[in-house]
C-alpha cells in the first residue's frame, strides 16, 4: 500500500493534542521504555535527546526510573508542550529533570554529539522528509551512543489499517481514531526505513518489527 503523508507534520491544534495526551498508551509506552533499558544494558544515566516528546509521558516514565537521567525533550508544537508542562510540573521527583525545548527539526541548535542516549517515539511517520530524524540523530548523539527510534509501521492495505484501528482504538475518540487511522497510512516500512538508514550512513543502527504494528530502530552510534 502506498504510504499518505500525515496532513500535518505538528500536533499544534489543542483538541487534538489534548485527545492524545488522554489517550491511554501504556501499552506502546512501555515497550518503548524496555527497547531503550535493553539497549542500554538496564541502566540509563547521563544525557538523553527525547525527539517529537509530545506531552512528555515517556520522558517523565524515564526520569521517574533512572535517577541520574537528565531529559531534553524536544517538540515543535506550542499546545502539545504547554501539556508536557503541566505534567512535569505535577511531578516533584523526576519533573526537575527534564527540560522541555521548542524546536522544530531539523535543528541546527541543538548540541552536537552532546547526548549519550537518543531516543523518539512516534515521530518519524510525521516528518515530510525521514532524513531529518536520521540526521538529527547523527548530529546530536555522542560518539557510541544508544539509540531508540520507535514508531507505526505501515500495514499491507487498507484492510489492515481498518482491522488495527478497530483493535486498538475502538473506544478512542473520534478524533483520535482519525489520528491512528492517518499514522498508519503515513508510516514507513521496514523495508523504506532501512533505505533511509543506508542513505544517512547509519550502518550500525538495524530496523526490526516490535509488535504486531510497530517498528523500531535500535543500535549504537559508531564510537
Ligand atoms: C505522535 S506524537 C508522539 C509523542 C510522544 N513521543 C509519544 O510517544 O507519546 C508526535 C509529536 O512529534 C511532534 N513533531 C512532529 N513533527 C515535528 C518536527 N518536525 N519537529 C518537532 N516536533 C515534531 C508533534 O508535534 C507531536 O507532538
Amino acid at each position: 500500500m502506498q504510504r499518505t503523508p500525515e496532513p500535518d507534520e505538528l500536533m499544534d491544534d489543542m483538541e487534538q493534542a489534548l485527545a492524545y495526551a488522554r489517550a491511554d498508551f501504556s501499552e506502546a509506552n512501555g515497550l518503548f521504555v524496555d527497547l531503550l533499558e535493553g539497549a542500554a544494558g538496564g541502566e540509563l544515566n547521563g544525557r538523553l535527546l527525547d525527539l517529537g516528546c509530545g506531552p512528555a509521558d515517556i520522558p517523565l516514565a524515564l526520569a521517574r526510573r533512572h535517577p541520574a537521567l537528565r531529559i531534553d525533550a524536544v517538540d515543535g508544537a506550542p499546545a502539545m508542550l504547554d501539556l508536557a508542562r503541566q505534567n512535569i510540573d505535577a511531578d516533584d521527583t523526576a519533573g526537575g529533570r527534564i527540560q522541555l525545548m521548542c524546536a522544530y527539526l531539523p535543528c541546527p541548535d541543538l548540541p552536537a554529539h552532546g547526548y549519550q542516549t537518543v531516543a523518539s517515539n512516534s515521530l518519524l511517520h510525521h516528518l515530510a522528509d525521514p532524513a531529518v530524524m536520521w540526521q538529527t540523530v547523527a548530529l546530536c548523539g555522542a560518539p557510541g551512543a544508544a539509540v531508540v527510534v520507535m514508531d507505526l509501521a505501515r500495514p499491507a492495505s487498507e484492510l489492515a489499517v481498518d482491522a488495527l484501528v478497530e483493535t486498538y482504538a475502538i473506544d478512542e475518540a473520534e478524533v483520535l481514531r482519525r489520528d491512528f487511522r492517518n499514522s498508519l497510512f503515513a508510516a514507513y516500512t521496514v523495508g523504506e526505513v532501512e533505505a533511509q538508514l543506508q542513505s544517512a550512513g547509519l550502518h550500525t543502527l538495524t530496523v526490526s518489527m516490535v509488535s504486531d504494528r510497530h517498528l523500531a530502530v535500535c543500535g549504537f552510534l559508531p564510537h
